[in-house]
Order: structure tokens, then sequence, then C-alpha cells
């Protein structure tokens, strides 16, 4: 029996309900295997700012620092995509989280499940045997540096800086999960454009010295964001900065065939945080629609950060068998579709008791 403290910060939009979801996963494994999970739920983006004028109350970030790890719905709301300018922002509340609890690097697997190939609008020859690991940047970058504007407001400006020790710290990170994979690493930058990219290349080149059963390809963004529709299977872990680790790891979600079927982890010297790649998704909010595999995927791989590598293997395998029997949301179900709610259920019942008892 393992005890283990769990931020719940469900944010805004869809992100409550698929939290819900993958709670009750967690609640599921902590039954089956007799642990403990103190979970506890804080406000974060708009809702926190409707609450309290704060994307990320101290409240919210003292739970976070006092966690063994952390689940994060989404955030943002439609009222501030309106009003670009405004002040205080939802996605203040995330990016200033990913910076206090030093969350620098952003892992999102990529896998092209087969029973969902025909949903891809990628032709399936092309997709079939995805599995890529994006390791994305995640508190460098045009993202953190000085952004502004000049006095008379005519000229705007976002500074992109990354030093040598930000980029080896996740370099490092990539190399050794390419070495426990396929042995690929593909440095996704601008190095014929960027100084930033130059530096990239220049550390991930030193670096592979030390690990020579890693083979490293660098690619230009431009290309890649191609390669990624083109030819995804000759992917295995890439490494990238951070905006483009952004547009990339979108991109690459068309693969799996839903946007709401992929989990990240955000890891640092501190507590990790689990959060899926998906947006707030604010049109499908309250309705039943959204997919929770994304967040219950993420919870997964919260687990197996804990080191209970067999609680996670049996949420994943508990998520194959809704995958395999369609218990799925409508983008993947049109003709019979479930709720959130349903899909929910149907995993964390399969994980509470699998193959024994009946679930209806
Ligand atoms: C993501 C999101 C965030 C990002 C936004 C909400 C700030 O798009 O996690 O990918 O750009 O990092
Ligand atoms: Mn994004």
């Amino acid at each position: 029996m393992v005890s283990k403290k769990i931020a719940v910060l469900p944010g805004d939009g869809i992100g409550p309900e698929v939290c819900r979801q993958a709670v009750k996963v967690l609640e599921a494994v902590a039954e089956r295997f007799h642990h403990h999970f103190d979970l506890s739920s804080h406000p974060v983006g708009a809702c926190a700012i409707d609450a309290t004028g704060n994307p990320l109350p101290d409240e919210t970030l003292a739970a976070c620092r006092n966690a063994d790890a952390v689940l994060l719905g989404a955030i943002g709301d439609p009222k501030y995509d309106h009003n670009p300018s405004a002040k205080v922002r939802p996605e203040q509340g995330l990016l200033r989280l990913r910076k206090e609890l030093g969350l620098f690097a952003n892992i999102r697997p990529v896998v092209a499940y087969d029973v969902l190939l025909a949903h891809s609008p990628l032709k399936r020859e092309r997709i079939e045997g995805t599995d890529m690991l994006i390791f994305r940047e995640l508190t460098g970058g045009i993202y953190f540096g000085e952004k502004g504007r000049t006095a008379d407001g005519e000229v705007a400006y976002d500074h992109c800086t990354y030093s040598r020790p930000e980029i080896a710290r996740i370099a490092h990170l990539a190399f050794q999960a390419a070495a426990g994979r396929r042995q690929h690493l593909t440095l996704v930058d601008k190095a014929n454009v960027l100084e930033t990219s130059r530096l990239w290349r220049e550390v991930v080149r030193e670096m592979a010295t030390q690990y020579p059963e890693v083979t490293v390809d660098y690619l230009f963004v431009d290309n890649a964001a191609m390669q990624v529709i083109l030819n995804p299977t000759q992917f295995d872990v890439i490494l990238t900065e951070n905006m483009f680790g952004d547009i990339i790891s979108d991109e690459a979600s068309v693969i799996a065939g839903s946007m709401g079927l992929l989990p990240s982890a955000s890891i640092g010297a501190q507590v990790a945080l689990f959060e899926p790649i998906h947006g707030s998704y604010p049109q499908a909010k309250g309705k039943g629609i959204a997919n929770p595999i994304a967040a219950i995927l993420s919870a997964a791989m919260l687990l197996a950060h804990l080191e209970l590598h067999e609680e996670a293997a049996l949420v994943r395998e508990a998520v194959d068998e809704a995958l395999n029997n369609g218990i799925l949301t409508q983008e993947l179900n049109h003709s019979a579709p479930y709720t959130t709610e349903e899909v929910g259920n149907y995993i964390a019942f399969w994980v509470a008791d699998s193959r024994e008892k009946q679930w209806n």
C-alpha cells in the first residue's frame, strides 16, 4: 500500500468533466491495489480569475508544491480569446505554474491505434505503426523571453533566448528516452535562421558522443511539419524547443485520430504535472461529449511517474479495451456514441475489477 497526495486542477471548459473521469479511474486504482490517494481540487485559469482575480492563486501553487503529483484538466475561456490584450489571462496561470514548478520537459507520446486508423484524415498506410515521443522544452524560449511594446505601441517584441544548461537538461532526458526505445533522436529546430537553434544543435551534437547507441537527425521545423504528416513512422523521439513543440504536437495529434486521446507529462526538478494536450474546448462544455481518454492516459503517466507501473499498465489496458470495444465519445464513434461519463465509468470499472464483473 502506498499513500500519495495528488493535487487536481480541473481548470476551465471541459477540464472539470474530463478530470472527474480521470479521478474516478485513480480511485479505482486505489481500491484495486489498496493504495491511498489523497485527491484535492484547486482552481487555476479562468475559473480562478473569476473567483480570486488571480489565474494561479497562492493556495493552488502551495497545494501543487506540497503534492506528489499534479493532474490538470484544461485552461482557457473564449471571453479572453476575444480580448487578446486582457492584462490578466487564464493561460498565465498555466505558464506561471510551469515556471514555478520548474517543469522544463513536456513529454507527449503520439501513437496510431490500430482500431482508430480510419478516424485519422491521413491515409492508413502512412500512419500505421506510428509511435513517437515528443520532448518539448517548456519553461524557456519565446514563451518566457522579454516581451513588450515600444513607447508609441507601434512595435512589439518577444525575445527568444536559451542557455546551454536549459537545453542540456531536456536533451539528456530525450537521449535517455531514445536509448530505451528505438535509439533514434530527431532535433527539430530552425538552425538555418535562428541563433538559439544553432545553440540547440551545438549542445545536442556534443551530447551525442555520450549516447553512441542513439542515432541523431536534425530537421528544420518547416520540413519537420511536413514529415510528421508525410511519414510519421520515421520518428522515434523528437526533441524541440517550446513553441515548435507546441505546434508540432498539435499537428501530430491528427495521426491518433482525435486530440482527445493525447496525454502529456511535464517534469522538472520537483513535483511533476500531467495534463491532456487538448485545450478547454468551450463549445463542448457540459454536453457530455468530451473525450476523457487524454485525461485518463495522463493519469496513467502520473502513476508511472510515481513508480506505480503495474497500476499504470492496467489503466492503459482498460483504455485499450474501451478503444477496441468502441466505448468512445462521438468524434470516434459517430453511430452509437458514449458520453464522457460512460467512457470514464467503463474504464474505471474495468480497472477496479478487470475481466470479472459485468459492466452495465
Ligand atoms: C499547451 C497549450 C498552452 C501552451 C497554452 C494554453 C498556454 O497550448 O499546453 O500546449 O501553449 O503551452
Ligand atoms: Mn498547445
